[in-house]
C-alpha cells in the first residue's frame, strides 16, 4: 500500500490543480455520441425519465455508480477462482472474513443488493406506527419502512439542508434534534437510528466520525438500535481522512474498525461499497441474525450466497480490501471537486461543499423560473441529456413520494446528479461535460417543465413516464443546432 497520504501531494510544476489518476486504464468500452435528432427521439420515448433512457442512446453515464464502477484486475483475476456451489461455497468463507477483519462484526448474511438487505430489516424491526430516526433518509430505505407502516423522521443538522455551504461535515446528525425526536415518539416508539455515510440525497456529504461518536453514544445509553448504511463509505472515508483533524495521521483501516463499532447493525449496498454487485449485513448480536437468517433464506437464497453470484462476492471481497487504499477511494472525490470547480468558475450553482459520489447542480437556481410542481429537477435532467447527451440523475421532488393525502411532497433541494463512477471517466470527459453544462447555463430560459403520463405509486422517478408542457425542448434543439450544427 502506498505511503502518500493522499493524490494531492503530487504537484505540478506549472501549478495547474489537476486530480492525476494513481491508476492505468487496460480495458475500455467504446461510447458513442448521437446526434440531437436522434436523442429527442429517445427522451420522448424514455417519457423524459433519464432511467428509461436505453444506453445505446447515451454518452456519458453519469446516472450512478450503481454497479458500473470500473473493477481492478486484481477483482477480476479473483473472478476467476470463484467456488460455484450452492452451500458452503469456499468464496462466501473468504468474503465473510475480509468482512469480519475490515469491521470486526462477528456475523455476514450475504443479500443480492442494499435494498434487500433495507427489507429484511424492515421486516424485522418496522410495525405499522413505528419511527425510525436517521440523518437522512435514502429512496429505498424510506420506501421499505413505509410500505411496513413506518415513519422516517431526519434530525440532520440544519447546514445540510443548505445547499451551499463551507461546513465540512453537512450529513451530521444534530443531537439536539434527536434527543427532542426520540422524546417525542418515546423510546418504546423508536425502531432504530439508522446513519447513512456519505449522504446521498444531498449531495454526497459526508458525517463525521467525531458526530457518530455522540449518537452512538447517546443510542447506548438509551439502548437503542443503531444501524450504519455503509454504501458510501469509501468516500465518508476519504473525507474523514482529510478533513477531521483529529484523524488525519489513523489509518483507514482504524477509522472503519472504530465506525463499525459504534453500531449494531452495519449493512451496504455491493454495488456502491466494494465496486462489484450485491449486499450484505453484519452484526454482532447473536439474536438478531437468528432473526435475519430465515429472511435472508427466504428472499435472498442459501446463507452462503444470499443472491449473489460467487464471481460477484470474489470480486466484492477483493474490492473491500481496496476500500482500504487511499488512491482508490480518493479518485472519486478528487475528479468531483475538479468537475464542481469548473461549473462555480462559470457561475453554475452546484453543490458545496463538493461531496462523492457525483457532482451536484442546484435546480432550484438553475431553472429557477419552472414551478416546483413542474419537476425542476427532473426538467433539468431531461434538458441536459437532450443537449450533450450526459445521462445524470434527478434527485429532489419526483425522487419523493407522495404525501398520504396524495398531494407533492416538495423536496427542499432539487437536484441533478451527475455521477462519477470510480475511475470510469477521464478528464477531457469531465471538461466536456462542464462545457456542455455551460452552454446550457446560457440559454437556460429556454428549459420548460414536465408533468406525469405515467405515475406509479411507490418509487415514481424509477420507472414514472412524464412529458414537457409545451414545446420547448424542440426549442431548446433548434438552438443547440444554431450553435452546434453538427448535432454533437
Ligand atoms: N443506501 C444508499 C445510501 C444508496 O445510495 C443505495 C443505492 C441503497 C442504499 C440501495 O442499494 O441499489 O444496491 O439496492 N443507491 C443507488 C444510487 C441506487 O444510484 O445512488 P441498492
Amino acid at each position: 500500500m502506498s505511503t502518500f497520504t493522499n493524490n494531492s501531494e503530487i504537484k505540478f510544476f506549472s501549478g495547474e490543480d489537476i486530480p492525476l489518476e494513481m491508476h492505468k486504464v487496460r480495458m475500455v468500452s467504446r461510447v458513442n455520441l448521437s446526434p440531437i435528432e436522434q436523442r429527442i427521439a429517445a427522451l420522448k420515448k424514455a417519457g423524459c425519465n433519464t432511467f428509461l433512457l436505453a444506453n445505446r442512446d447515451v454518452f456519458l453515464d453519469m446516472l450512478t455508480d450503481s454497479g458500473v464502477n470500473a473493477m481492478s484486475e486484481k477483482q477480476y483475476a479473483a473472478m476467476l477462482m470463484a467456488d460455484d456451489s450452492y452451500a458452503g461455497s469456499e468464496t462466501f468463507y473468504r468474503l465473510e472474513s475480509v468482512i469480519q477483519e475490515t469491521f470486526e462484526k462477528k456475523y455476514f448474511l450475504p443479500a443480492h443488493q442494499g435494498r434487500a438487505c433495507e427489507n429484511i430489516l424492515a421486516n424485522i424491526f418496522v410495525r405499522p406506527g413505528i419511527f425510525a430516526i436517521m440523518n437522512h433518509h435514502f429512496t429505498t430505505t424510506k420506501a421499505h419502512i413505509m410500505r411496513l407502516g413506518g415513519n422516517v423522521i431526519e434530525v440532520l443538522k440544519d447546514e445540510g439542508w443548505k445547499v451551499e455551504s463551507d461546513d465540512q461535515f453537512k450529513g451530521n446528525f444534530d443531537m439536539q434534534k434527536l434527543k427532542k425526536a426520540v422524546d417525542n415518539v418515546g423510546i418504546e416508539n423508536v425502531a432504530f437510528v439508522r446513519t447513512e455515510l456519505g449522504t446521498n440525497l444531498i449531495g454526497g456529504q459526508p458525517i463525521s466520525l467525531a458526530n457518530m461518536r455522540e449518537m452512538s453514544a447517546f443510542c447506548r445509553a438509551n439502548k437503542i438500535i443503531t444501524i450504519l448504511d455503509a454504501s458510501l463509505l469509501a468516500d465518508n472515508l476519504y473525507f474523514i481522512k482529510t478533513r477531521e483533524a483529529e484523524f488525519a495521521d489513523h489509518s483507514l483501516e482504524d477509522i472503519v474498525k472504530e465506525i463499525a463499532s459504534l453500531m449494531d447493525i452495519i449493512y451496504f449496498s455491493g454495488r456502491k461499497l466494494g465496486c462489484a454487485r450485491g449486499g450484505g449485513i453484519m452484526t454482532s448480536n447473536e439474536e438478531f441474525c437468528k432473526k435475519m437468517q430465515p429472511l435472508v433464506t427466504l428472499y435472498e437464497g442459501f446463507l452462503t450466497y444470499g443472491g449473489m453470484s460467487v464471481r460477484e462476492m470474489e470480486a466484492m471481497a477483493v474490492g473491500i480490501r481496496e476500500t482500504l487504499d487511499i488512491h482508490v477511494i480518493s479518485q472519486t472525490p478528487i475528479f468531483v471537486k475538479t468537475l464542481g470547480e469548473e461549473l462555480v468558475a462559470k457561475g453554475i450553482p452546484v453543490v458545496t461543499p463538493f461531496g462523492g459520489l457525483g457532482c451536484h447542480i442546484n435546480a432550484m437556481k438553475f431553472v429557477e423560473h419552472i414551478p416546483q410542481d413542474q419537476y425542476r429537477a427532473g426538467a433539468l435532467a431531461a434538458a441536459i441529456y437532450l443537449i450533450s447527451g450526459i445521462r445524470g440523475m434527478e434527485r429532489g421532488t419526483l425522487s419523493e413520494e407522495r404525501n398520504p393525502d396524495g398531494s407533492e411532497h416538495f423536496s427542499s433541494m432539487e437536484l441533478v446528479r451527475l455521477a462519477l463512477p470510480k475511475r470510469v471517466f477521464t478528464l477531457s470527459q469531465i471538461k466536456f461535460v462542464a462545457d456542455r453544462i455551460e452552454w446550457l447555463w446560457h440559454n437556460k430560459e429556454l428549459i420548460g417543465g414536465l408533468e406525469f403520463e405515467e405515475e406509479p405509486k411507490m418509487l415514481r422517478f424509477f420507472f414514472g413516464k412524464l412529458r414537457q408542457i409545451g414545446n420547448w425542448q424542440e426549442k431548446l434543439m433548434a438552438k443547440f443546432l444554431k450553435d452546434m450544427p453538427s448535432g454533437v
